[in-house]
Parts: C-alpha cells; structure tokens; sequence
C-alpha cells in the first residue's frame, strides 16, 4: 500500500459511523451530538435537517400543500372523480365559438435549436400589434416588437422583472395572487435589492384598489407597484377611469406593473370580447414607466405552453432579456412559432367574446347554486372579472347551528371537509400575510374565505357544487355522517364536532332554530366559542402535537378535544 493509501485507511479508522450509517464523524455516538440537549435542539430546526441548504420557508406553498391534502385523499389516483375547484387553471378543452386548441405542433429542423431570451422576432411582433389594434388606435406613440419580451410563463417574467429592479420600495396589495406574498418572501425576496411593502385592503368595500391608496404610497416613497388587475382572488378589477388615473398619478414616479393574466374574463361588457389594459393609458410607450404581463396561460386557455409576454419600454425589455439569459434561458421555440397566428387581432376578439359568454354562464351557475345552498352574497362578492369567487363562509344563512356536526366555519376546516367530497378549494388563509409566520390563523381576515374557481368544466363545477351542498347539510345535521363520498381518513376525524352537551347548549344562549338572535350575536357567540375551544386545546397535554420551531402547519389536537387548529408559530405550508 502506497503511501496515500495508508493516510486514507489511518484517517477511516479515526472516524464512526452514525447508527443509521448515513453520516461519518470523529466522535463516537456517545460523545457526539446526540448526548448534548442543545445540539439535538438544534438539529430539530428544519434549516438543520438532512437537507443542509434547503430554505424550508421556500420548500412549500399553500397550493401544494392542498393538493398535497388531497393527494391524501386519493386525487391522484382518480383526478376523475374530483372535482378541482382549488387550482386556478382554466378548462383546456374546445368551447363553442372558441378556435380548437391544437392537438399538434410543428417542429422543424431548427427546433431544437436554442431561442432568442427575448422571444422570437414573428411573436414579439405579433404581441405589439394585438396591444397597438385593441389599446392604441389613432394614438402616436406605438409597441414596436422591442417592446415585448417573450417569457416561459407568468411567474418567469415576474421573476425577470424582479431580477432588474433596483433599489426601491415596491407595494403591492392583499389580497392578491398568492405567489406575490410568497414571493415578498421567495420569489421576490430572492433579489435583494428591493423591498416589497404589503397593504391589506378592505374587505368592506370589495378591496378596491382606490387612487388614494397610489397616492398615500408614493408619499412614503414608494417606486414600484404590482397588482393584478383584474384581481385574483376577489374577482374585481380597477374601473377603466380609475385605472387610467392611477396611471397619470404614477406617470415619471412610479414603475407600475400591471398583472393582466386575467384580461380576457370580463362579464361587465354584454360578452363583446373587449379586454381591458392599462396599455390604453399609456401615453409614450418608451417612456411611461408601465409593464404589462399576460399570456397564453389563462385567456387563450393553454397553461401547459408556458408562453407569456411583458410589454413595456425598450430599455426594461433589454433588461428582462438579459435576466431571461441567466434565469430561465427563455420560451420554447415551437410553442411561440405556433402562438403568432392565434394573437391575430380579429380572432382574438372572437376569440375573447366566446370565453366571457362561456365563463359567464359558468359564473352564473355557481352563484346561482351557492344562493341555493344558503350563501347569501351582496354585489361586492359577485365577480365581474377572473374566473373566481372570494367566499365568505359568513354569508351562510341561516348560521349553522352551534352542535353542528362538522366545522365549516372556516376556510381551513371547510377546505378539510369538502376533501371527503372529493372537491379542492383554497383556503382563504393562503391569499393573506404572514408575518415571520408567527400569526395565529384565526386572526387573519381571510380565514373565514375561501377562493373558488370556476375554471374547470361546466360537469366539474355541478360536481364540485354537489359535494359543496353536501357539506353545508352535513353541517347542518341533515345527513348521516357516512353520507359522504370517500372515506374518513383518521385524521379527518378531527373536525367532526364532539355533541354539545345540554348544560353547554343552554350556556350557548343561542336559538338556532328560528334564527331568533341577531347575526352578529351569533356570530360573536361562535367567535367566543371558537376562542373557548382554541383555549381548552391549548390546554390540553396529552396526545398535543408539539409544535417546535419552525416547520410546517401541525394540528394540535387533542383527543379529549377533537378539534383541529393550526398554528403559524411554524412555517406555512
Ligand atoms: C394573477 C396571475 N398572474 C400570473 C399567473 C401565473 O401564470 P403562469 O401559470 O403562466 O406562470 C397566475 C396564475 O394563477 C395568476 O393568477
């Protein structure tokens, strides 16, 4: 044996091995980590676990984590029996009036070849032509295809816009598409040179985005402002007025970026196919600092293509293609060449008046069954726009009775009981803020929200609506508790309410049936009982779950208690 090889057996032999075999180190078991409390403290910490440099607080979103919750339930096995009301993705398959989506593609010899990070010369044409004819007609200053970068997706160009803004404060609003809150943390947190500010919004007017809002963030030195519009997930978007007054507010202070994924879905317009961008106010489009996304993703309904576009000044355009060469390396050939005869202008509106007759009836059907079943919704909470409803779980009239057999009272628990009708919402928690992920669900005002969509099939929608009726008599004692369409999972168990004894009931002081209390007090009693219950867990010992550190949302529950609440002193999901 040579010398190297005898350094590497002496140095084998100093070292052991971990019980598991996985690890090596210089001390031995009992010496090493596992005798000291604070290093097994330590390594309890997710960011210490086995995956070294995996940032947990990035390693899971509300969205996979429902689909995660269902995947549980056996959605993956047979996605076709679910009805998918969770994910924001529009149904794929051909609708009347509407072109057929392509089954082929063509690719040539040069297909495989690696594409400009801009996008091809044929789409970014096209692109600027479809905004010049639909915003920009009889005005002088016009997109040329310098003013469009072509990207793998919306999120890709949201990541390309991040990747080139420099220092500032950017402001967006909650609630909104929930990748901008995680990204305040991931995505757009990624770059550092910016600081991305939230501001909730009321709920008491429709979460408006007023002027004032602009205005009272450009004071305190605001330069960046994102939103989508319309809105996910209210469903609203900014009146063409307004919208054009926060433009000339922002014009040569603010760079604003307009999220207009959603464009196509407007049901205010008798279904004319007219769409509504902020490339109308524009009026230099070279100098007004103004960034519009979209795509193929949600109006032209292919979001597996993953082709979307950023119109905006040359300059920014030259630098998001300079951060696609870093980032993602750009869209696929084949798809864009097959996208440039779709965004012919007439078509388009073709195109565009057919989605909203589709997806307005859709809406209508959904409101229609929602009234039905007991959602008592005002005008705020009927959507002109998206292809989505912000549900209030409040509007259920009448309140559910206090011993109601299922907890549905909030977005969380709703979410967990419709699992067993093979039907996904969102939960509304998801669209909210989080803080350091130390606040209590309970106390965010999306908790008692969910996001539906309507976006599947007209088939999917009755049955997602079915499984959705089911719950509300479920929760209503209407039905046996096995009337449900999949199994209990043990887990699930846990939000079946335990029967209120008699004492409790008469201390409840509520009359549920008859609605002889006001709303409010019922729904102040059911706050100070749900704090009751939160309190009683809490209290619990036995079977808690301990929550340590961060990590992700645990039930603690307790057996005595069978309620499940969750806890943000860890990570969200
Ligand atoms: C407002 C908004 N913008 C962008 C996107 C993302 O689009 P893509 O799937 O092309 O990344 C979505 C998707 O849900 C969205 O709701």
């Amino acid at each position: 044996m040579g010398p190297s090889g005898r350094r590497t057996s002496a140095l084998k032999e100093s070292l052991h091995a971990s019980p598991d075999g996985r690890r090596i180190s210089a001390h031995p078991e009992d010496e090493g980590e596992s005798v000291s409390a604070s290093h097994r403290r330590l390594r309890e910490h997710p960011a210490h676990k086995s995956h070294a440099a995996l940032d947990t607080h990035k390693a899971s979103t509300g969205v996979i984590w429902t689909t995660e919750q269902a995947q549980k339930h056996g959605f993956s096995d047979e996605p076709e029996k679910w009805a998918n009301l969770g994910q924001g993705a529009p149904e794929v398959g051909d609708i009347d009036g509407c072109f057929p989506r392509p089954k082929s593609i063509p690719l040539n010899d040069n297909s495989g070849e690696y594409g400009p990070t801009a996008g091809i010369k044929s789409l970014r044409t096209a692109v600027a032509n479809l905004y010049n004819h639909d915003y920009r007609q009889g005005k002088e200053s016009q997109y040329t295809w310098e003013n469009v970068c072509i990207v793998p997706g919306g999120r890709a160009g949201l990541i390309r816009i991040a990747a080139v803004l420099g220092n500032a404060y950017l402001a967006y609003f909650t609630p909104d598409y929930s990748v901008y809150e995680q990204a305040s943390i991931s995505m757009l947190g990624l770059f550092r040179s910016f600081v991305a500010i939230p501001t909730p919004l009321s709920a008491a007017d429709g979460y408006h985005v007023h002027a004032d809002k602009i205005r009272e963030e450009l004071a305190r030195g605001t330069s960046v402002i994102l939103t989508s519009n319309p809105r996910n997930p209210t469903g609203h978007a900014l009146h063409p007025e307004e919208l054009s007054l926060i433009q000339d507010i922002c014009r040569d202070k603010a760079t604003l970026i307009f999220d207009e994924f959603y464009s196509g879905y407007r049901y205010d317009t008798d279904c004319d196919g007219s769409t509504i961008s902020a490339a109308s106010n524009v009026i230099d489009v070279d100098r007004d600092d103004v960034l519009l996304i979209d795509g193929l993703t949600k109006r032209f309904r292919l979001p597996g293509w993953r082709v979307a576009w950023i119109v905006g000044p040359k300059d920014f355009i030259k630098a998001l293609s300079s951060s696609g060469s870093y980032l993602d390396g750009g869209c696929n050939v084949p798809f864009q060449e097959a996208a440039v005869s779709m965004l012919e202008p007439a078509l388009v509106r073709k195109e565009m008046a057919a989605l909203q007759s589709h997806f307005k009836a859709k809406r209508d059907y959904v409101l229609k069954r929602l009234g039905e079943i007991g959602f008592r919704l005002g005008d705020q909470e009927i959507p002109e726009s998206t292809f989505y409803i912000w549900l209030s779980l409040e509007k259920l009239e009448p309140p559910l009775p206090k011993n109601s057999p299922i907890d549905i009272s909030n977005g969380l628990a709703f979410f967990d009981a419709l699992l067993k009708e093979k039907t996904i919402v969102v939960p509304g928690i998801f669209f909210d803020l989080n803080p350091a992920k130390r606040r209590d669900l309970f106390d965010s005002p999306c908790h008692h929200f969910v996001r539906i969509s309507y976006g599947p099939t007209m088939e999917r929608l009755q049955m997602g609506l079915d499984g959705i009726e089911r719950v509300v008599k479920r929760a209503r004692g209407e039905f046996g508790h096995s009337d449900s369409a999949v199994d209990d999972e043990p887990d699930q168990k846990s939000n079946q309410r335990p029967v209120q004894s008699s004492k409790s009931q008469a201390n409840s002081g509520i009359t549920v049936k008859g609605n002889a209390t006001s709303k409010d007090d019922i729904r102040d009693d059911q706050m100070k009982h749900n704090r009751h219950i939160t309190d009683d867990t809490r209290g619990s010992s036995d079977d808690t779950f301990k929550v340590t550190g961060s990590g992700p949302i645990r039930p603690i529950m307790a057996s005595s208690t069978p309620y499940r609440r969750f806890t943000l002193d860890s990570d969200l999901p």
